[in-house]
């Protein structure tokens, strides 16, 4: 019986469990322990980019890089590079992802894709010593806006799209700015911008990642295609009233603002719903209530807002709509109101070759499949301003991510995985 053949007889190679497949589970589960608690381990994994679990997950990364014979180079935004190089002359293929988390987040989100791309490379390898292009696994810094309320940092500069002077802006709640964290470990943020990805030496960027939501939970198939990614735009809101005592302070004559961030916060909601049917979602994700003492009206609160769609007109006008309510919100209770933008992008297509490639390999293999947008952010957004790019989606349970609870099945996984590999395959050995 072969490895996950149920009835005895021969299983097909390309259906038999690879040793790459095999592998990238491993990595995914030892990654999955750096930023994990001790004391609270259903906490889900806290590794936000450029901490100390981010490092246990790059070593280990780069350990599996070397084990595969590939060159391990870090840019100078931190990406983590594994290389090998081509027999032949033209442009390479990259799979990549992220290894950094959102706070208390899952398991997959982005490792997945990383790991994958590794186990990819090993089975390429079993059946070719060299591959005839050059072949990359790139695990992009700080995917996640987390840390620096700044999303697709690393893939941002890959694609030539961060200065030297971003990285000094963006800073972490303590303080410390994005051109710290990357210098010490190891970065050049004054080189950001130098070496954009070249079309020269790149053909195809390929990213598998769990998708996030419950589409292909519900509709029970194994591969989303992805067209086109809904782009965030983010800024933080600032609410400025008059802090007071909570007891000697009357109703009438209070600037309460965290009662004004009350009804802002609805207002971004309601902006979110009326723009639905576009497919547009709006969240308002931390909300810092200043001094933060049940005796003491508050006086302060900052709050960070997330739109997003895959139509830019529906996004403009969630933005429009959120700030006209906190204006007349914040007029009506004498609390003042400041906007700093984080940042505005726009949503992506992915490449129409490399889809229809994904899509054939699909369908030759009977692996049931479907052409989808992505609601979540990716790092194949920016890096697809450079080089073609496509985005696999795999299945998660319940369509729940960036929690704890986030899961896979990793029969359902092990489709898109060897999708993946296949369509590599034909980009690597054109
Ligand atoms: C990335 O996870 C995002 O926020 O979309
Ligand atoms: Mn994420
Ligand atoms: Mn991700």
């Amino acid at each position: 019986m072969g490895t996950d053949g149920r009835f005895g007889g021969a299983v097909p190679p390309e259906r038999q469990i690879s040793a790459g497949f095999i592998r990238a589970r491993e990595l995914v589960e030892a990654i999955a322990a750096c930023g994990r608690s001790a004391e609270f381990p259903d906490r889900g994994v806290s590794r936000l980019a450029l901490t100390e679990p981010d490092r246990q997950a790059r070593e280990l990364t780069a350990k599996e890089m070397r084990e595969l014979g590939m060159a391990v180079r870090t840019d100078a935004c931190c990406n983590l590079w594994g290389v090998l190089g081509g027999v032949e002359k033209g442009p390479g293929v990259i799979i990549g992802s992220h290894l950094d988390s959102v706070p208390e987040g899952g398991d997959y989100d982005g490792v997945l894709g990383v790991a994958a791309g590794l186990g990819v490379v090993r089975d390429l390898l079993a059946g070719q010593p060299h591959p005839a292009r050059t072949l990359a696994v790139v695990a992009f810094t700080a995917e996640e806006s987390s840390r620096f309320s700044l999303a697709t940092v690393g893939s941002k500069a890959a694609a030539g799209r961060l200065t030297p002077e971003d990285a000094e802006r963006f800073r972490d709640a303590r303080g410390v700015t994005l051109a710290r964290a990357l210098r010490d470990f190891g970065g050049r943020p004054e080189d950001l911008g130098k070496e954009p990805l070249s079309p020269k030496d790149w053909a195809a960027y390929f990213e598998l990642h769990i998708e996030q939501g419950p589409v292909l939970d519900r509709t029970g198939d194994d591969v989303g295609i992805v067209e086109a990614i809904a782009a965030p735009t983010r800024f933080m809101l600032e609410l400025e009233g008059v802090q007071a005592h909570s007891g000697a302070c009357p109703m009438d004559l209070r600037h309460d603002a965290l009662a004004a961030a009350a009804e802002v916060i609805l207002a971004v909601e309601e902006a979110g719903r009326s723009e639905a049917r576009h497919g547009s979602v709006a969240t308002v994700g931390v909300c810092e209530c200043h001094p933060g003492a049940m005796n003491v009206v508050p006086g302060r609160v900052v709050l960070k807002v997330d739109l997003r769609g895959i139509r830019s007109e529906s996004v403009a006008r969630m933005r429009g709509a959120v700030m006209a309510k906190a204006v007349s919100i914040c007029g009506a209770r004498g609390v003042a109101c400041r906007l700093t933008p984080y940042s505005s992008d726009e949503p992506v297509a992915m490449d129409t070759g490399l889809t229809a490639l994904v899509e054939d390999v699909c369908r030759e293999r009977g692996v049931s499949h479907r052409r989808m947008p992505s609601g979540a952010g990716h790092d194949a957004m920016f890096v697809a301003e450079r080089i073609p790019s496509a985005l696999i989606f795999v299945p998660c349970k319940d369509g729940i991510s960036h929690s704890p609870k986030e899961r896979i099945e990793w029969s359902r996984v092990q489709a898109g995985y060897e999708v993946l590999r296949e369509a590599v395959k034909r980009r690597l050995f054109p």
